[in-house]
């Protein structure tokens, strides 16, 4: 397998608006983002992906750019932009932008002259169909709720939005439009950055189906599902990579929903030149029940292991992958899949123990490294959210559900839970503003922050120091092979990962009980050492080794 920087390095995520405001107007900015660089450093993380941060009139909160070649100004100027990047190439650190190609806002210049007439020059760049004034061309559903069409009075025809209808989608099958991106993609390449994160970037070729009706309530009404990974998806990434990507030494990482580890070799195999990795996302879907996200069902570890294993023995030598547990759109993971009360911390370093040891590119999005946990707010007031409004609007006007059982999936579910402000220290606002923030903090900030956590040796965070510093030293934690070991039921999760002759062995208990650890005979663990333990003085208390505690991971090491 090709080594390559991507494959050996940890993403940090960022969501700018949530991260740390400079000059207390409440909002996030570039300036703050510099101002706790050394603080990422200190992480050890090499690889930063800053969400969108172009102009926009944040509907959804940047993914609605008007402006692909300015910033918000909100956020900065392309001066502190620049300063940014020099200041992490400084630290020896690499920036990745979002790069939202599959829809832009309905203020960028491209859709208002789409609107605008039939005629337009640029009419084609966008996708739409006609339908008549009170049905839209088909029953699909936008990802956000409400129909994918919206009827637009200039010209008496709908246009496609798979996400909110201020994102009209683009269409691809434009040679004019591709080009105008590939420019685009190459301008921010030449600004020395090191890659992209494309969102949602295998819904961008919509191909001929587009007036097909979907079953009705069904969660497959959501258009997305249908124009996932059309065959035009491939032509037109091999298409920007041959064109614009390959002259660079970049990463890129597509958001790639709904796929298979068969597509996940089509888009990121070597010689394919496509993407570096994708993005997956079938552990967000362990507790969707079968009328979609707000529908909450129990997961089950068996089913994270079967995913998880599938994954990796699919792509192993084949394909690359990104390996996280949350980021801005899911609930914090220390809520959803560990425990976040009596074992917060025990649970937290546990499931970053899974994230740090499988094969594949490591994400830590803002705050998972100190443990935030998800919030409940009190009222929809609170939220900010488009997703969560709409399901609330829709829910509770349309559907007719209670809104008791709607907040409880709020609390639950809502992309919000990780968009509370980053908690810094425990004076006002968590230390994320001097003035009030754009959404409230979690209140639970006094006890969890970055200060207290980077005080605390045996904190969360200094534990992400060494599995980050453990992938540094060790390239069996990059590049081994991954094996399950199936004697160890759940709620155990126990593997191993194998180069040449170093082996690491991973134990992970996944419950709030002690459970016995019984190997298979040919695993000797008197000839293992163990080098991290997310349960201090393990190594020194020498307790019975064939006891796991409650939320207990331990990685073994065999050179
Ligand atoms: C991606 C982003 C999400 C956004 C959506 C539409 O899924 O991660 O935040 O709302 O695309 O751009
Ligand atoms: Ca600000």
């Amino acid at each position: 397998m090709e080594r390559k920087w991507w494959k050996e390095g940890v993403v940090y995520q960022i969501y700018p608006r949530s991260f740390m405001d400079s000059n207390g107007d409440g909002i996030g900015d570039l300036r703050g983002i510099i101002s706790k660089l050394p603080y990422l450093k200190e992480l050890g993380v090499d690889i930063i992906w800053l969400c969108p941060v172009y102009k926009s009139p944040n509907d959804d909160n940047g993914y609605d750019i008007s402006d692909y070649k300015d910033i918000m100004d909100e956020f900065g100027t392309m001066k502190d932009w620049e300063e940014l990047l020099d200041e992490m190439h400084h630290l020896g650190m690499k920036l990745i932008m979002d790069l939202v190609i599959n829809h832009t806002s309905d203020e960028h210049p491209w859709f208002l002259e789409s609107r605008s007439s039939k005629d337009s020059a640029y009419r084609d760049y966008y996708i739409w169909r006609k339908g008549s004034k009170d049905k839209e061309p088909n029953n699909w559903l936008g990802c956000f709720g409400g129909s994918a069409w919206e009827y637009d009075n200039a010209t008496g025809e709908y246009y496609l939005h798979l996400f909110t209808k201020r994102q009209p989608d683009l269409n691809w099958d434009n040679p004019k439009l591709r080009g105008e991106i590939y420019d685009m993609v190459r301008w921010w390449l030449d600004k020395g950055i090191d890659g992209f994160r494309l969102d949602a970037i295998n819904c961008i070729s919509k191909g001929p189906e587009t007036l097909e009706e979907l079953p009705q309530d069904s969660i497959e009404r959501w258009g997305g599902l249908h124009f996932m990974d059309k065959p035009l998806v491939h032509h037109f990434l091999h298409e920007m990579n041959e064109r614009v990507l390959s002259e660079y030494d970049i990463m890129t990482v597509g958001e790639t929903p709904g796929v298979t580890p068969e597509d996940g070799i089509l888009y990121t195999a070597e010689e394919r030149k496509e993407l570096s990795m994708i993005f997956q996302f079938e552990l967000m879907d362990l507790d969707v029940g079968p009328k979609g996200k707000w529908d909450i069902v129990p997961w089950s570890l068996d089913d994270m292991k079967a995913s998880i294993t599938k994954w990796q023995l699919g792509l192993q030598e084949k394909g690359w992958n990104s390996l996280y547990l949350n980021n801005h759109d899911q609930p914090r993971m220390v809520s959803r899949f560990g425990n976040d009360t009596t074992y917060r911390k025990e649970s937290a370093k546990l499931l970053a123990t899974l994230i740090h040891t499988l094969q594949g590119t490591p994400y830590v999005y803002q705050g998972e490294e100190i443990g935030m946990t998800n919030v409940a707010f009190e009222s929809i007031e609170q939220y900010r959210d488009i997703e969560t409004l709409n399901y609330y609007h829709y829910g509770i006007h349309e559907k007719g559900l209670d809104p008791k059982d709607v907040m409880r999936a709020i609390h639950i579910k809502s992309r919000d839970n990780a968009r509370t402000p980053m908690q810094w220290d425990c004076s006002r606002n968590a230390g994320f503003t001097s003035g009030t923030p754009w959404m409230d903090v979690n209140p639970n900030y006094t006890e969890i922050n970055a200060k207290n956590e980077i005080h605390d040796p045996d904190s969360i965070f200094n534990y992400y120091k060494k599995l980050i510093g453990m992938r540094k030293a060790l390239p069996v934690v990059v590049y081994g092979k991954f094996e399950l070991i199936e004697q160890c039921k759940s709620p155990l999760f126990v593997y191993t990962r194998s180069l040449e002759n170093q082996k690491l062995l991973v134990a992970l208990n996944f419950s709030e009980d002690k459970r016995q650890l019984k190997l298979p005979e040919d695993i000797l663990l008197e000839s293992y050492s163990l080098i991290l333990c997310n349960y201090a003085n393990r190594l020194e208390r020498n307790e019975s080794a064939n006891l796991m505690l409650p939320y207990e991971a331990r990685i073994y090491l065999l050179e």
